[in-house]
């Protein structure tokens, strides 16, 4: 009997209709508040996990590894969760690895990952591929006149730094450690070091530190000569400039720390209001690319777990439960599904958005993410 029941019981599991619909979570702000979980939203994903509703779990956050984050938030929500099930602000620059062919791979390359703790997310670069990482830290206990104000945090580096792979030289340019690529994986910690290394960056003649470009300041030149002398280029992973932690009132983001550098940039360089642009390239929630990256790696979730049959019907909605009307709302609300999915948008009043009229307009404004997901499904039917 027990094992007849068992049987039909699964059968019955296995022949509900796979969902056309799926959501994808915001995390800061939605289901966690300063990494304590917020009022339902363990009992949300319990429910769709119960009724095999596909979700991904998308966050302008990082700073570690996806295995490890996701272990956390599993832990804390008590709902069974794997790598795939999210994507972090900077798990697109795995891609960058191998990058799309031979010559622009960075594998091997020289790369600075500036932000996070400590330097976790050197060591998530590493697990993602990169083979030749410095921090920030490391660059400053190798030659700490580099930042005069360094003496107050040398004991903090020191747990972590490592030696450079080559040494500072100025005399010796060619010689002299060469950077290929910066990013800031996470929101920086030591925004003064990290604006002055990155700065230096941008400014050398080739990436090499110690060095300044006879370019720079060239009229002649596009840009006035500046990043047009094989200096590093510049990856950001988050454009927030606010979002929602322990403090009642957002606090600054990433978009926090790129605005400063921009502003040092435009003090150094005449910026943009004399035509000479900071070029980089910023990853992220609201923007195509991060979610883009999300529903493809939500596809093949949904493929894993309903097999890659004939009949299984496309994804055609997608919810998006977000806290931050700039990265969560705007992004849904635009992003061009090239799967031919719809995504509609879901505002919850328990992060960054605390009332009024949203400066991106949701499909719904719910009060917190269980509230938000009861929408959707009645929605869905
Ligand atoms: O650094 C995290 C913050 O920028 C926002 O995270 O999860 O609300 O996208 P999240
Ligand atoms: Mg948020």
């Amino acid at each position: 009997q027990h094992s007849f029941l068992g049987h039909r019981a699964i059968q019955t599991a296995s022949s509900r209709p796979v969902p056309n619909f799926a959501f994808a979570f915001d995390i800061d702000g939605v289901l966690l508040r300063s990494s304590k979980p917020i009022p339902g939203a363990a009992d949300s994903l319990a429910l769709l996990k119960e009724q095999g509703i596909p979700f991904i779990l998308l966050t302008n956050g990082g700073g570690k590894h996806e295995t490890d984050r996701v272990a956390e938030i599993s832990e804390k929500l008590q709902v069974p969760l794997d790598a795939s099930d999210i994507v972090q602000s900077h798990s697109p620059f795995a891609e960058l690895v191998k990058g799309p062919d031979e010559a622009s791979a960075l594998e091997h390359k020289c790369v600075l990952v500036a932000g996070g703790d400590g330097d976790n997310c050197r060591r998530v670069a590493e697990q993602y591929g990169f083979k030749n990482v410095v921090t920030p830290g490391d660059i400053l206990m190798a030659n700490p006149a580099i930042w005069p104000f360094s003496k107050n945090f040398s004991d903090y580096y020191k747990t972590f730094a490592r030696p450079l792979p080559s040494p500072i030289d100025p005399n010796n340019p060619a010689k002299s450690l060469k950077i290929d690529a910066v990013f800031v994986f996470n929101d920086p910690r030591d925004w003064a070091l990290d604006t002055q290394v990155i700065m230096d960056l941008l400014l050398s003649s080739q990436g090499r530190m110690g060095t300044l470009s006879e370019k720079n300041g060239r009229t002649d030149l596009p840009n006035h000569g500046y990043q047009q002398d094989g200096q590093p280029h510049l990856y950001f992973s988050n454009p927030d400039l606010w979002w929602a932690a322990a403090y009642p009132l957002p606090r600054l983001g990433q978009g926090g720390f790129r605005e400063a550098l921009e502003g040092v940039w435009a003090a150094t360089t005449g910026g943009p209001s004399k035509g000479i642009e900071l070029k980089k390239t910023v990853i992220g929630k609201p923007y195509q690319p991060t979610y883009e990256f999300a529903e493809h790696q939500l596809l093949r979730n949904r493929l894993k777990t309903f097999g890659n049959s004939t009949d299984l019907p496309p994804l055609e909605r997608v919810y998006m439960v977000g806290d931050n009307p700039e990265s969560d709302i705007r992004g849904a609300n635009s992003y061009r599904s090239g799967f031919g999915s719809s995504w509609q948008s879901i505002l919850v009043r328990t992060g960054v958005y605390s009332g009024g009229d949203p400066a991106y307009t949701p499909h719904t404004i719910a009060d917190n993410v269980h509230k938000g997901v009861q929408w959707a499904l009645k929605s869905s039917k």
